[in-house]
């Protein structure tokens, strides 16, 4: 069985979730659940990034320990990933034993490996990234982000990044999909290309990390501790582990476009000093503005993805983030798109098609499904669907899924509309008969289909259709309806927003 193995970030606890947060998780289990059903070994991970100066800072100003600030944090996060319903395997947190023995092993190896030296760190730093920044990258002051910067002169270990510069950019040459989209790839190979300096990964001037080996004085970069909770989720450093053989090579790690640097220069340059494998893709997905304005805590902008669940549904919120970008770029959350979204392809084309087609059957046959009695050519051809929503998967392309699956709604509705069932009810039942069976079975492959976008309703119409659980991924694509079994009461699935 092929393995896939799909990593969120984990999320710093220092703030409530929000819809970057919501975004990645919800894409990852998407990516998880269609490849679940393709037949897959899925190992799908998300969880908490705990350490850092930033974490202990919120500590602070929340006026309680590190310690009970992450447990509480780290809760909401939990409580965010049962909201949105995901199919996670395994939520890490980075204070757990098993990541800090995972973090301690990997220092371990770079100093074994001679990767790791002792020195001085003079330079500037920024808290809210947790990121170290050259004189020549700051504007007006500021990192380039925007985040405020402090001068740290301390006591320091240091990764010898510089030595990774041709061995990286040979790999991204021989690895053409490692950084997805291209247009990311071919920014960090500029990155890359303009020189790397050797990277701080201790610091000493606060404690809340973890402690570097032989050496207590210095906790681990919170970055280089962070990146490690994708392998200490398979049971690293116990590399014959049979998660960690099964999956480490087939990780992809999807991560937002401003943490990138950290995952496809620092995280494989870490890796091939320890002469470990490297993951299988890094993919960067844009950022959310909201009603045009970039989001930020500052502006009071930020989107709670709780409030929009509890208002439009799993499903619906999904779909929206989903389908509205194509998953790479940036996009803009606008209330009203969504809620046009739900109504027009949720609503109306999805929902109704479903209600009419099993309402009517219901209705005029008790829920017994009609017996086909001659099905035309052009039956038969509609029922044949082009697979061309598979190869857009691959591609990461999310957003084509949905837009290939909703083709496939779309041409049912039109089916629908030149047949028009109950026009036949007096004139010719048989043709009826086999006109609804074809909806019911076309509705049914579909139904199969939006599973990863919109799961929960998804679930509702195969029950409606009487298709037991097991027999829902996508090998039963080829199957076909039984005529004349019993179908429950139909209800409605995607019930119209009306503000
Ligand atoms: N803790 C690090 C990740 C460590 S992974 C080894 C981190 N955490 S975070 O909580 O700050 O950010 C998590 C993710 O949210 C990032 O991928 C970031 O890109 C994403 N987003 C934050 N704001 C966003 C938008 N407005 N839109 C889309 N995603 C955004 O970074």
């Amino acid at each position: 069985m092929t393995a896939a193995y799909i990593t969120t970030p984990i999320y710093y606890v220092n703030d409530k979730p929000h819809i970057g947060h919501a975004y990645t998780t919800l894409a990852c289990d998407t990516l998880a659940r269609f490849w679940r059903l393709q037949g897959k070994n899925v190992h799908f991970l998300t969880g908490t990034d705990e350490h850092g100066q930033k974490v202990e800072k919120s500590a602070q100003a929340a006026n309680t320990s590190p310690k009970e600030f992450v447990d509480t944090v780290s809760q909401t996060f939990r409580h965010l990933a049962t909201n949105l319903a995901i199919t996670n395997d395994d939520f890490i947190r980075t204070t757990e034993p098993r990541h800090i023995k995972a973090a301690q092993a990997l220092w371990t190896r770079l100093i074994d490996n001679n990767a790791i030296y002792l020195g001085e760190y003079a330079g500037w730093y920024a808290v809210r990234d947790e990121a170290f920044y050259a004189e020549s990258e700051l504007i007006n002051g500021k990192a380039p982000t925007g985040a405020d910067v402090e001068w740290v002169t301390e006591p320091s270990y240091f990764f010898k990044l510089s030595a990774y510069q041709d061995q990286l950019l040979d790999y991204y040459k021989n690895h053409p999909d490692f950084i997805a989209p291209e247009s990311r790839r071919n920014e960090v190979i500029r990155f890359v290309e303009g020189g790397l300096f050797d990277l701080s990964v201790s610091r000493t001037s606060f404690t809340w990390g973890v402690p570097v080996p032989g050496d207590d004085k210095h906790i681990m970069y919170v970055w280089l501790d962070a990146l490690t909770n994708y392998m200490t989720a398979l049971g690293y450093p116990d590399e014959e582990n049979p998660d960690f053989k099964t999956f480490w090579r087939e990780a992809i790690h999807v991560v937002g476009k401003d943490i990138l640097r950290f995952h496809a220069v620092y995280w494989p340059a870490f890796l091939m000093a320890a002469n470990l494998p490297l993951p299988k893709q890094i993919f960067a997905h844009g950022w959310w503005t909201n009603e045009g304005v970039k989001i930020s805590k500052s502006l009071g902008n930020t989107i709670d993805p709780l409030e929009l669940i509890n208002t439009f549904g799993i499903d619906a919120v999904r779909y929206f983030l989903l389908r509205e970008v194509s998953f790479g770029q940036d996009g803009d959350f606008s209330r009203q798109a969504l809620i046009n979204r739900l109504n027009s392809d949720l609503a109306n084309a999805y929902g109704n098609l479903v209600q009419r087609v099993l309402s009517f059957i219901f209705k005029h046959y008790t829920g017994i499904l009609p017996t086909p009695i001659h099905m035309t050519e052009g039956d038969l051809a509609f029922l044949q669907l082009p697979d061309d929503y598979l190869p857009t998967i691959s591609e990461m392309q999310l957003n084509r899924y949905a837009e290939n699956v909703w083709g496939l709604i779309g041409r049912a509705n039109q089916y629908m509309d030149e047949h028009k069932p109950w026009s036949l009810k007096a004139t010719d039942p048989d043709r009826m008969a086999t006109v609804l069976y074809v909806l019911a079975e076309y509705i049914r492959k579909i139904a199969l289909l939006t599973q990863p976008l919109v799961p929960i309703a998804s679930a509702k119409i195969l029950d409606q259709l009487a298709i037991l659980p097991e027999n829902r991924d996508f090998s039963y694509m080829g199957a076909a309806l039984v005529p004349g079994i019993q179908l429950p009461e139909p209800h409605g699935v995607f019930p119209r927003y009306q503000g």
